[in-house]
């Protein structure tokens, strides 16, 4: 089974090609980080025009890598939300194309559900049912992954994500988009226990997540004057990994039945997050689960991944399947108190 996979949710352009026996046979990729660098964001519009100029080459140097044609794809898994809906459309118009043009079966993909199953495209021994800490630029939650298309959604963020105060308090220290690594890189040479930073919710019951005093404090810190710039970086880290410990480990006592600790998103790239989780799975004793680094950040290999494991279980969509901007991966979850705009 040869699935085609499409990804157009944000910044990165992003085509595969992944089998049901977990090859990657392509996966190509075009980031939009200089195009919004100016910005100190991603402008939602120019990243619209450039998954336009880029899908199509991005597409067909999947299919030449992979040395096949669209007629030997069984199917064309593309993201169909969240995100921003300009993006999404673009990928999702396409995939539709495609799946006419060739006659092959469309799957709409929800971009969360990418990340929740890349573990799985990663590591053939995760079963059901796992712990997912989803970390990213968009989302923070917490989930327990019971099947495909089954997600318990345990806790969210009630404001900013953790990979948003990544990339805002990059944007205090003066470092460039995207932030989280740039601050892992210059929290390297800081003292994480040098400038005292709360720790939002840590100690609550319920094991939800707030950033957004976090990122006041880091404000704070670099207007007094007083730190070295090493130091806040390295002191916002540890006080965002003691956050995410925190809530992971009450999500824990909550998870029955688990049978891993796995993290996906973009900030699960981050050194010091996994470093963290690992012990804490470790005194559970549970396996820790991370994809690769490039498997974490945004791709089309998670897509194209989570359409064979849609195809498998026999889901797939039809040719006007609406491209959604919300789309939460829990529809039952009760809403919680404070949060805002993030789905
Ligand atoms: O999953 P992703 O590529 O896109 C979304 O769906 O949001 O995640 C991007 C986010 C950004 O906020 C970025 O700053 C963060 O992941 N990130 C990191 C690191 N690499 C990426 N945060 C902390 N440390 C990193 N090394
Ligand atoms: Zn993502």
């Amino acid at each position: 089974m040869l699935i085609l996979g499409l990804e157009s949710s944000c910044d990165e352009t992003a085509a595969a090609l992944v089998t049901g026996d977990r090859r990657i046979l392509a996966h190509a990729l075009a980031g939009q980080e200089a195009a919004h660098a100016p910005y100190g964001g991603v402008v939602p519009e120019i990243a619209a025009r450039a998954h336009v100029e880029m899908l199509g080459p991005l597409i067909e140097q999947a299919l030449a890598e992979a040395n096949v044609t669209l007629n030997d794809v069984e199917a064309i898994a593309a993201t169909a939300g969240p995100g921003l809906i300009g993006g999404v459309m673009v990928g999702l118009v396409t995939g539709k194309a495609l799946a006419l043009a060739a006659g092959k079966p469309l799957i709409g993909v929800n971009h969360l559900e990418g990340h929740a199953l890349s573990p799985r495209l990663a590591d053939a021994d995760l079963s059901f049912p796992y712990l997912l800490l989803l970390v990213s630029g968009g989302h923070c939650q917490l989930l327990l992954v019971e099947g495909v298309g089954q997600y318990r959604r345990l806790a969210t963020t009630i404001d900013d994500a953790a990979g948003e105060a990544f990339d805002k308090s990059a944007k205090l220290l003066g470092l460039g988009y995207p932030g989280g690594p740039a601050v892992e890189r210059m929290a390297l040479s800081g003292d994480p226990h040098a400038v005292p930073l709360p720790r939002p919710l840590v100690g609550t019951g319920e094991p939800h997540f707030s950033f957004a005093g976090l990122k006041s404090a880091v404000l704070r810190a670099v207007e007094s004057g007083r730190h070295r710039p090493e130091d806040i970086a390295a002191s916002f880290q540890q006080a965002a990994v003691d956050c995410l410990v925190d809530r992971t480990r009450i999500a824990l006592d909550k998870a029955d039945g688990a049978t891993a600790l796995v993290v996906a998103g973009g900030v699960a790239a981050n050194k010091a997050v996994r470093g963290a989780l690992e012990s804490l799975a470790a005194a559970h004793g549970l396996p820790f689960v991370a994809p690769p680094l490039w498997l974490c950040t945004d791709n089309a290999a998670m897509i194209a991944w989570a359409g064979a494991e849609r195809f498998a279980a026999g889901l797939t969509d039809p040719l006007d399947l609406p491209a959604r901007p919300r789309w939460p991966l829990d529809p039952d979850a009760a809403p919680v108190r404070g949060a805002g705009v993030k789905a």
